[in-house]
C-alpha cells in the first residue's frame, strides 16, 4: 500500500493556500488510484482469460497514476520548508554547469519547457547509467518520462496547478514564482 505524504508547505509567492489544499486532494486521488489499481489487478488476475480486456485497460492506467503519485510528491517536496537557494558548491550545481555550460542556460532551457503548450510537466531527470542530467516534458503523468532516469525536479504544469491563483495567461508568472518558492536543499538531496 502506497500511503500519501504530507507536506510542509509555507506560504508562498504566487500561490494561495486553497489552491495548494485543492490540489493535495488531487495528489491523494492519485495515490488512491494507484493502491486501487494494484488491487484491482490482482482480483481480475484471478481470471486473467475471462477479464483480458478490462485487465489490458486498467494496466494501461497504471502509469498515470503511477506518475501522478511520484511526480506530486517531487512537486510538494520541493516548494516545501521554505526557499532555499541553490548551494553553488553542490553536486547538482556542479552537474547542471556541466551538462548546459552554466546554471542561467539550464533554467531559461528548463523554463522554456514548461511552456510547452498542454498539460503535463517539466522534469529534469539524472540518468545514471550515463551520469547526465536531462530535461524533458512529460504529457499527462507518465508519457515521455524517461525509462531507467532518477527524477531531479518536477514542475507541474497542468492548468490545475496555477489557473485559480494566475488565470491561463498566468502560466509564465507561475513558472517564474515556482523558482522563487523552490527549496534547492530538496532537490539537491533528490539527486
Ligand atoms: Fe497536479
Amino acid at each position: 500500500m502506497y500511503t500519501p505524504k504530507t507536506f510542509n508547505i509555507p506560504k508562498l509567492k504566487g500561490l494561495t493556500e486553497e489552491t495548494i489544499a485543492e490540489h493535495i486532494k488531487l495528489y491523494e486521488g492519485y495515490v488512491k488510484n494507484t493502491n486501487g489499481i494494484l488491487e484491482k489487478i490482482k482480483e481480475l488476475s484471478i481470471d486473467s482469460e475471462k477479464n483480458a480486456y478490462i485487465l489490458g485497460e486498467i494496466q494501461r492506467r497504471f502509469g498515470f497514476e503511477f506518475g501522478g503519485m511520484r511526480n506530486h510528491e517531487h512537486y510538494f517536496g520541493a516548494i516545501s520548508d521554505g526557499a532555499k537557494a541553490i548551494d553553488i558548491k553542490s553536486e547538482l550545481f556542479n552537474a547542471i554547469e556541466k551538462e548546459y555550460g552554466s546554471f542561467d542556460s539550464w533554467l531559461a532551457r528548463f523554463k522554456a519547457i514548461a511552456l510547452t503548450r498542454g498539460i503535463g510537466w517539466a522534469m529534469l531527470y539524472f540518468d545514471e547509467k550515463e551520469k547526465r542530467l536531462l530535461s524533458t516534458w512529460v504529457d499527462e503523468q507518465h508519457i515521455g518520462q524517461l525509462a531507467g532516469a532518477k527524477i531531479i525536479l518536477a514542475l507541474d504544469m497542468w492548468e490545475h496547478s496555477f489557473v485559480a491563483d494566475y488565470q491561463p495567461s498566468g502560466k509564465k508568472q507561475y513558472v517564474e514564482d515556482f523558482f522563487e518558492n523552490l527549496n534547492w536543499k530538496f532537490v539537491q538531496d533528490s539527486f
